[in-house]
């Protein structure tokens, strides 16, 4: 039976009153322990999800997500009125996902034209898309000029150049941003950092590139330049790199003349917790600092403050959605360590893998008793490196017991791969003791679905 058929939960108790304050961090704000004891999200428990739906099982809190959105909303309204907000879709582009967003009041950015495709689909009007990419090629550019996107992020010569022919060839314009690379990097993990010099992404600003691709941009009849962007780097607990972005490219804008650079996007990279020791920023300190980074810098250049956006991914979704898991064996090698399989791992989560980042684990039942020694937590697939958490701080777990990932909402899914022919998981949006399945389980038929 699914739970959206069944009576609501009886309202269980807050999480805070019954043990899993400790992890508040992490969870989605509905967390609470409900009246048998098992860990319920949104009001609904996850055990019932997990035998309804199956595992691993992807939950968002949908009532979480738009309060998120609309907190970023919000804080933007307050901080620079009029300024925009960009949902960063690589972190999740799910269609239920991108239809909260929108309805939030958030554009969509999109990076392919696999994402751009998700975001038509899902309703986003192509005015509140900008679409990026390093490498857009000459077929994503047909569909980003035959959807009439809001804004092309250009990001570099050789795509300026496809961009121009082929909006030339259609006659019509193209309004684009130009994307900076500032020399300047968050203090971040060197895979998702992005301003530094040596970086794939942008036009590097102190080669000139920056203001010589601005140059193209305004003498093009078919390109519009609508203003400048930059994203220093993703995961970021500290916000030090704005305001020295922000002076970078006000220097810029005063140097290239800022008469057409009426946006500046300063792009996403605010962290969130993973684990229960992380502090990140709230959303209005990241708002405000980003604003008055951008003010200050404008202000310094004595040139006129412009419109602003912020482009935040990660800390749109991460938080609302959690990872549930089923114990398949446990195993102890004496005086070494004990191994907790669970039925996922790297397919479904592979930022463990790829960043060393790290996560914390609940048991769903009971989550609150006495944590025994730390266990290594597992994945299915043929790699020793499928290590989901190193050292997992878990109550006593048998087969057949589930566990819970907080904080698994951004780039979880998102990054989820076939490897070893695993199905991808379901994902299930839950609010108010209602929960409804919103992408189905692959199927081993799926997965021979494109063999010939
Ligand atoms: N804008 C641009 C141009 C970006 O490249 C990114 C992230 C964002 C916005 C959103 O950043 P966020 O607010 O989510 O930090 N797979 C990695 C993250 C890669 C981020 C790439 N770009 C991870 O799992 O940590």
């Amino acid at each position: 039976m699914s739970p959206s058929q069944e009576a609501p939960l009886a309202r269980p108790e807050p999480a805070s009153a019954a043990g899993v304050s400790a992890y508040a961090q992490v969870l989605p704000s509905s967390a609470e322990i409900g009246p048998d004891g098992h860990l319920a999200i949104g009001g609904c428990d996850l055990a019932e999800l997990a035998d309804a739906h199956g595992t691993p099982l992807v939950v968002y809190d949908e009532g979480h997500l738009r309060r998120t959105a609309h907190d970023f909303a919000d804080a933007m309204s307050r901080h620079a009125p009029g300024g925009e907000v960009v949902y960063a879709s690589k972190a999740y582009w799910g269609l239920a996902m991108l239809r909260v967003v929108h309805e939030a009041g958030l554009a969509v950015d999109v990076a392919s034209g696999g994402e751009l495709h998700a975001a038509l689909a899902a309703g986003v009007p192509a005015d509140r898309i900008y679409m990026h990419g390093n490498n857009k090629d000459e077929r994503e550019i047909e569909e980003l000029l035959a959807a009439r996107v809001g804004a092309v992020v250009l990001d570099g010569f050789d795509e300026l150049d496809r961009l121009e022919r082929a909006a030339a060839a259609r006659g019509v314009t193209q309004r684009v941003l130009v994307r900076v690379t500032p020399g300047v990097s968050g203090d971040t993990h060197e895979y998702i950092s992005t301003g530094q010099v040596d970086s794939k992404f942008g036009f590097p600003l102190a080669s000139g590139d920056a203001a010589a691709a601005i140059e193209r941009v305004r003498e093009s009849p078919s390109l519009e330049l609508g203003g400048l962007h930059v994203h220093i780097g993703s995961q970021l607990l500290d916000l030090s790199g704005f305001p020295s972005a922000a002076a970078v490219l006000a220097r810029l804008a005063r140097e290239v003349g800022a008469e057409d650079l009426g946006l500046i996007n300063m792009g996403g990279g605010l962290g969130v917790a993973y684990t229960r020791d992380q502090r990140p920023p709230s959303i209005d300190e990241f708002v405000a600092t980003v604003v008055e980074a951008v003010r200050a810098a404008w202000s310094a250049e004595g040139i006129p403050m412009p419109r602003l956006a912020i482009e935040p991914g990660r800390a749109v979704v991460a938080r609302a959605g959690v990872t549930v898991y089923r114990v398949g064996g446990v195993k102890d090698i004496p005086g070494v360590r004990r191994y907790v399989s669970v039925d996922g791992g790297m397919s479904d989560l592979l930022r463990p893998m790829l960043y060393g980042a790290t996560y914390e684990a609940l048991r769903v039942t009971r989550p609150a008793d006495e944590p025994v020694e730390p266990v290594r937590l597992v994945g299915k697939h043929c790699e020793s490196g499928d290590v989901l958490i190193s050292e997992a701080h878990l109550p006593e777990v048998a087969a057949g017991d589930l566990i819970c990932l907080p904080a698994t909402g951004a780039y979880g899914v998102a990054m989820a791969s076939n490897y070893n022919g695993v199905p991808r998981p379901a994902v299930v949006f839950v609010d108010e003791g209602h929960a409804r399945v919103v992408a189905r389980r692959e199927t081993y038929a799926d997965l021979l679905s494109r063999e010939l």
